[in-house]
């Protein structure tokens, strides 16, 4: 049953105490959040995966980039387990890196490699960290750098300030929202289609972009509509929309606010007000905030179930299985980023952590 298998969860953390530490993403189910040590958004538990140098073992209730992350910031003799290993996320799955590099090289024969007469590069790789780690080492050797939903913007000011234009990877969204939101026109931001030359697009079209988007999008935040927001409105005068800056740019545009999840979860806190607010995201972070903040009454925009299909990949018996491997002293699904990636990879991270206010 449920209960045995926390009172199993407890068991085990309680034998290996210091040596094991639990990292839940907001995404993820209450019977998992309930045996994290932190509970955070990505960047907040990357920051907290730098932060734990007591833990010999970093067990990341989360999806696979996340637990390559923190693999790649852990300290050394450090360990990641992904509880389970199936627990991806068809984002970042959607820019890999032959593809990428072949896009770099066909931007290159268009662009050149000469800096202008400011010193900015053609192009700066920018990947969302919904990647995979191949794919922050490749921003990491050309140049480039890593963001989060709740940093984009000042990640694109410092390309903007190294480079001439940007290739953003994997979300077209976050991208295009975040590139808009600063002023960038939207046919300056072309889109890259792997599969057609040229990404799909002419030459000149290239030369006047500023933002290169990947055509990469997340499953559970396209799912959002005008539609959705026209009938909360209808239903509930008055009612606060925030969506995440994943859903596309016409929701986005329609809501009131858009901010990562942790944006979201301050907005919330924030408000002195009882207020209703209908939110654009995970439905398990949904959720949480209405158990959280009872003063408010806050519902999720898509009235049909949505939750990350991957993140829930995350069972509790999973938990339970890699928790009780480590007290028999054996390692089980540990996630370990191949050292010629990491380099890259940790110099890209650092850059966006070095790039933050
Ligand atoms: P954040 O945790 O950065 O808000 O990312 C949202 C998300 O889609 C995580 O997979
Ligand atoms: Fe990937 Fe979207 Fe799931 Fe995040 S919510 S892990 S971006 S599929």
């Amino acid at each position: 049953s449920n209960d045995e298998l926390h009172a199993r969860i407890r068991a085990a953390k309680a034998t290996l105490g210091e040596r094991v530490v639990v990292l839940g993403h907001f995404y993820q189910r209450d019977e998992v959040v309930q045996h994290a040590d932190f509970l955070g958004d990505s960047f907040q538990l990357a920051n907290a995966a730098q932060t734990v140098p007591d833990a010999e073992t970093i067990v990341f209730c989360g999806v696979h980039f996340m637990a390559e992350t923190a693999d790649i910031l852990a300290q050394e003799g450090q360990r990641v387990i992904l509880p389970n290993l199936a627990a991806g996320c068809s984002m970042a799955d959607m820019a890999d890196i032959d593809s990428v590099t072949d896009a770099w090289e066909q931007l290159e024969a268009v662009y050149g490699t000469e800096p202008d007469a400011d010193g900015r590069v053609p192009i700066i790789p920018v990947t969302y960290m919904n990647s995979s780690a191949a794919l922050k080492g490749f921003c990491g050797d050309h140049g480039g750098i890593v963001c989060t939903s709740s940093n984009a913007a000042t990640v694109l000011d410092w390309a903007f300030e190294r480079g001439q234009r940007v290739l953003f990877f994997p979300d077209q969204h976050l991208g295009r929202n975040t590139a808009k939101a600063m002023g960038v026109p939207l046919e300056r931001m072309p889109m890259w289609n792997p599969r057609k030359a040229l990404g799909g697009n002419d030459e000149q079209g290239l030369l006047d972009a500023q933002v290169v988007l990947w055509h990469g999008f997340c499953s559970v935040h396209k799912r959002f509509t005008v539609a959705q927001i026209d009938q909360a409105r209808a239903e509930f005068p008055g009612v606060r929309v925030i969506v995440h800056p994943e859903c596309p740019m016409e929701v986005v545009d329609a809501a009131d606010e858009a901010g990562s999840t942790d944006y979201i979860r301050k907005a919330v806190a924030a408000a002195t007000e009882p207020t209703t607010f209908a939110i654009g995201t995970e439905i398990n972070m949904v959720n949480r905030l209405a158990a959280d903040f009872p003063q408010h009454t806050i519902f999720c925009l898509d009235p049909v179930v949505c939750p990350c299909s991957t993140m829930y990949r995350i069972h509790p018996g999973y938990l339970a299985w890699v928790l009780e491997e480590l007290v028999e002293g054996r390692v089980v699904n540990r996630i370990s980023v191949d050292a010629a990636v990491t380099a890259g990879a940790k110099v890209a991270l650092e850059r966006m952590l070095a790039a933050l206010p």
